[in-house]
């Protein structure tokens, strides 16, 4: 699959086959998440890869997502970003954006790699925002300073979603 056929088929995907993902696909996908460019080269990324039914039942007991088919699926990646990560030099106001937007940044090129490449290799992703922020940090002790915008739930897909409308070319230019 080409990258153009991979950007048109990618669909947010939230019902998933009651399939294991292997090792070497999860490998896959964080391999396109590495290879992401980013400010600096500071590779801002931290991934978290949740399979276990012990923390996807650790995650509902904490009510950490709005929605209740996120802990049903297969693989759960927790997409967090370390505004520690940037080199500490000057900032200069209005040209420096802040650590943290730099992080958010990075991330979601990051993570949209691996998203085209989970779609490549014949598998679902969704994206969602929709996690309870210190909830899931208390969960992992994961460090206060971390940004996570998103989860991304991966699996093999149980339907195939309708193509959501986008905007033409002419109503994104300005
Ligand atoms: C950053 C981000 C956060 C999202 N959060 C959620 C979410 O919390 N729950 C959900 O069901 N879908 C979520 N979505 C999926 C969007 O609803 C979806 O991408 C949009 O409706 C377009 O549909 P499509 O991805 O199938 O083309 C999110 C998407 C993005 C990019």
């Amino acid at each position: 699959m080409d990258v153009k056929k991979a950007i048109e088929e990618t669909r947010s995907v939230r019902q998933y086959q009651d399939k294991e993902i292997s090792e070497d696909l999860i490998k896959e996908l964080m391999d396109a998440a590495r290879l992401a460019p980013s400010g600096n080269n500071a590779q801002p990324w931290k991934y978290k890869v949740i399979t276990s039914d012990k923390e996807k039942a650790l995650l509902k007991e904490n009510n950490v997502f709005k929605q209740d088919w996120v802990y049903n699926s297969p693989v759960i990646i927790l997409c967090c970003g370390d505004p520690e990560a940037y080199p500490k030099g000057e900032f200069e106001e209005g040209l420096d954006d802040p650590y943290e937007a730099r992080a958010l940044r990075d991330l979601a090129i990051s993570s949209q790699n691996l998203v085209l490449r989970a779609t490549e290799l014949g598998l679902g992703t969704c994206y969602v925002g929709w996690v309870n922020k210190p909830k899931i940090k208390k969960v992992f002790e994961l460090p206060e300073r971390y940004v996570i915008p998103y989860v991304i739930t991966v699996g093999y897909p149980a339907d195939k979603p309708k193509q959501k409308s986008r905007k033409n070319i002419e109503d994104i230019l300005l």
